[in-house]
């Protein structure tokens, strides 16, 4: 809190509140343009851990403490420093800010609040990381009451795992324990290669070959017919059970917590009219299309490497861990979903597909590179040595000869789908572009603007084609998609901009981007939104008179006033939060956006609260002002009316591009008038800035 607001005579905030006016009608217009992004924020919980309670959590939460647990740390001023558990370093850039609440790793960038650091360190969700902070803080979580009908759903879904937990007890039994499970089951995972730790690690079994060995057991141990139906462990009718799997051997699937979701089920015996794996059916806790083999034993490896290896089978999984390479899960011979992509990007953004070298349905797949793109995820494929499977070959290699091999031949999608398609084009010139339309199809798929043209580069040259041909491609399909989503709405140029930016049409949109001002006024906000500021005004008699408000008073009226909507998503969102605080009269609570479960909107404000502005820095840029209130007064006025300037700018040099577009006499009128207005704001405000500046 300030104590002494000592405030000059100040001609910038004379003309603050009055004679800026003008300049609002324009930013209006301008910003009609920018309606379309006018997110409106919702904050969404979805959890039955009431308000109140999560409320405690936070509070009770010691981030040096939650941390401390983990790494640990050292003081340093204000701050602790350790080494960072999310990456790979020898010297600690890993703070931890007990003021803040907050940590943050100056090496690999991730930060947050305690809560996101047990997501992060766990692989919690947001529920599980506050009920772990719940536990560590004696906090008691009054859940809502569960209805009878969800206690029945409830207790079914327990019923259904335990019945998989007896199943993969007696089949690892019948595996170790029973002569048929020696000379049969574990004769065949030896000749395999497959040595002990592996078949306990990933709990592997065997199923005796008749027709009802585990359902009679399972019976006579008390589960019900109708349980073991369900689950899928058995087959037939509830007058007769017999066993799903008979003479397999046996590999159970978990789940991210490692419980037994199903089971596939390998046969010994060449016989060809036999499926070669069965698998459990579908079932209330086994969706197979939201599961990946492995998952459960990879997910440690896979954050630590910050990489996911994906393959197609469970021998290529078991393989690989035994061979020392843990960060592997299979999708299990089927397509790859949507769910089983966001499984992988809990852990991290990077997968690479390894595929057989024999495989025919490389092509096939590719939808699942695509589809990995749209998660804003990246992609890499490596195609294995003819006839080879991650399994054969990794037998064959050691463990270094498969990670160089992994890393020698490691294709970003891009080059992988250009190469193989463009083997087919055989320089048919109408082949070409279509598959030039397929590749810029899959570019135009990734979300951030900074990837597509990157990877627009890599294309124009694996293509040999000029960049602005596959340019316009790009923005051809952005456009389809736009209409798409957004019917006829009409498509401003910043508003393609924002979806396509592309560097090589529309340079100058970007360079006109408000993205720095704005995130100026966020950090303000954030850093000192409840800082007092004493503001020199003019009452409506012209009289100078003075009125306190708070940084987020301050900006948050002047920008509502305006209706100004943040470009970036993120800001904007941020920007609604201090909007409804305060419409509601309450102080900003830097907890309310680091603890918040917007992951973009913890990450950004967690970001800069770490870095804290050095207002001793504009002491030295020839600013004499006396005190730290008049400095934050200063940075908060100029940050504003820098970001005004730039929206006007942005504007000028719209309006100057339609007037040399149009014929039309009328318009230009209108157009010229229209510019010389903005022009005098324009002067205005540099004229403050300057006044401000050189106080
Ligand atoms: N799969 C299946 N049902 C089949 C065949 C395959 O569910 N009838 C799934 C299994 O998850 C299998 C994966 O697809 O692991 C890959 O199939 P494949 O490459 O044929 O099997 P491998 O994993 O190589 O098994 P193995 O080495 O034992 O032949
Ligand atoms: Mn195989």
């Amino acid at each position: 809190m300030l104590v002494t607001p000592i405030v000059t005579k100040n001609i910038a905030t004379k003309v603050h509140r009055s004679r800026l006016l003008i300049a609002k009608s324009f930013l209006k217009d301008f910003c009609n343009c920018f309606s379309l992004f006018n997110c409106i924020f919702v904050v969404q919980i979805r959890l039955m851990i009431p308000q109140h309670v999560i409320a405690s959590i936070l509070d009770a939460s010691r981030i040096e403490e939650v941390v401390g647990e983990f790494v640990s740390l050292k003081k340093r001023g204000a701050n602790l420093i350790g080494v960072c558990p999310f990456h790979q370093e020898k010297t600690p850039s890993f703070i931890v800010s007990p003021s803040k609440g907050i940590f943050k790793c100056f090496g690999c960038g991730k930060a947050g609040d305690s809560v996101r650091f047990i997501m992060e360190h766990e692989h919690y969700s947001y529920p599980e990381a506050l009920r772990f902070l719940a536990k560590k803080y004696a906090i008691e979580i009054e859940e809502r009451e569960q209805t009878p009908e969800e206690l029945v759903l409830q207790n079914e879904r327990e019923q259904m795992f335990n019945v998989n937990l007896f199943a993969q007890h007696y089949f690892s039994e019948t595996l170790f324990h029973t002569d048929e499970g020696h000379s049969v089951g574990l004769s065949y995972f030896k000749e395999r290669d497959f040595r002990e730790a592996i078949i306990k690690k990933f709990q592997l079994g065997f199923n005796l070959n008749q027709r009802d060995a585990f359902s009679t057991n399972a019976l006579a141990k008390g589960y019900s017919k109708n349980l073991l139906l369900k689950v899928g462990l058995s087959t037939g009718t509830e007058e007769r059970l017999f066993d799903r799997f008979q003479g397999r051997v046996i590999f159970p699937i978990h789940n991210l917590t490692g419980k037994v979701i199903g089971f596939g089920g390998r046969i010994l015996t060449s016989d060809k009219t036999k499926a070669k794996y069965l698998n459990s059916p579908e079932s209330e806790i086994y969706n197979k299309s939201a599961s990946l083999y492995g998952i459960y034993f990879a997910k440690n490896a896979i954050s630590k490497f910050d990489q996911c290896l994906l393959v197609e089978g469970y021998t290529d999984v078991l393989s690989m861990h035994q061979a020392g390479i843990e960060n592997v899960v299979a999708s299990s011979g089927t397509s790859l979903t949507t769910d089983q992509i966001r499984l992988i990007k809990r852990y991290t953004k990077n997968i690479t597909m390894l595929y057989d070298g024999d495989n025919a349905g490389i092509k096939a797949s590719l939808r699942g590179t695509d589809m990995i793109l749209e998660e804003g995820m990246n992609v890499r494929i490596v195609v294995l040595p003819e006839n080879e499977d991650p399994d054969s070959f990794v037998r064959k290699h050691t463990t270094n000869e498969v990670l160089d091999f992994i890393k020698a031949n490691e294709k970003d999608f891009i080059s992988f789908k250009t190469t193989l398609l463009l083997s087919e084009t055989q320089n048919d010139p109408i082949k070409k572009a279509q598959l030039l339309k397929e590749i810029v199809a899959s570019i135009a798929l990734i979300p951030d603007a900074l990837y597509r043209a990157t990877y627009m580069k890599e294309c124009s040259r694996l293509l040999d084609t000029q960049e602005q041909v596959l340019v316009n491609e790009l923005n051809k399909q952005l456009r389809a998609k736009f209409k798409k989503t957004h019917g006829d709405e009409p498509i401003s140029e910043e508003i393609l901009a924002s979806q396509t930016t592309i560097i090589a049409e529309t340079p100058k949109i970007i360079a006109d981007s408000c993205f720095y001002q704005e995130r100026e006024l966020i950090r303000l906000l954030l850093l000192y939104g409840n800082e007092e500021m004493l503001i020199d005004d003019v009452d409506e008699n012209g009289n100078p008179t003075q009125f306190k408000d708070t940084v987020m008073q301050f900006l948050v009226s002047d920008l509502v006033a305006d209706s100004i909507v943040f470009e970036h998503e993120t800001h904007q969102k941020i920007f609604s939060i201090f909007q409804d605080l305060f419409n509601e009269n309450v102080p900003a609570n830097t907890q309310l956006f680091t603890a918040h479960n917007d992951d973009d909107v913890a990450q950004l404000a967690a970001d800069l609260l770490a870095t804290t502005y050095e207002l001793h820095h504009w002491n030295n840029k020839n600013i004499h002002v006396k005190t730290e209130e008049m400095i934050l007064y200063q940075l908060v006025f100029t940050s504003l009316y820098r970001y005004k300037e730039k929206l006007i700018n942005i504007r000028l040099a719209k309006l100057e591009n339609q007037l040399k577009e149009t014929t039309d006499s009328d318009e230009q009128i209108n157009l010229i008038i229209q510019i010389k207005q903005l022009k005098d704001v324009r002067r205005q405000i540099n004229a403050i800035l300057g006044v401000v500046i050189t106080k």
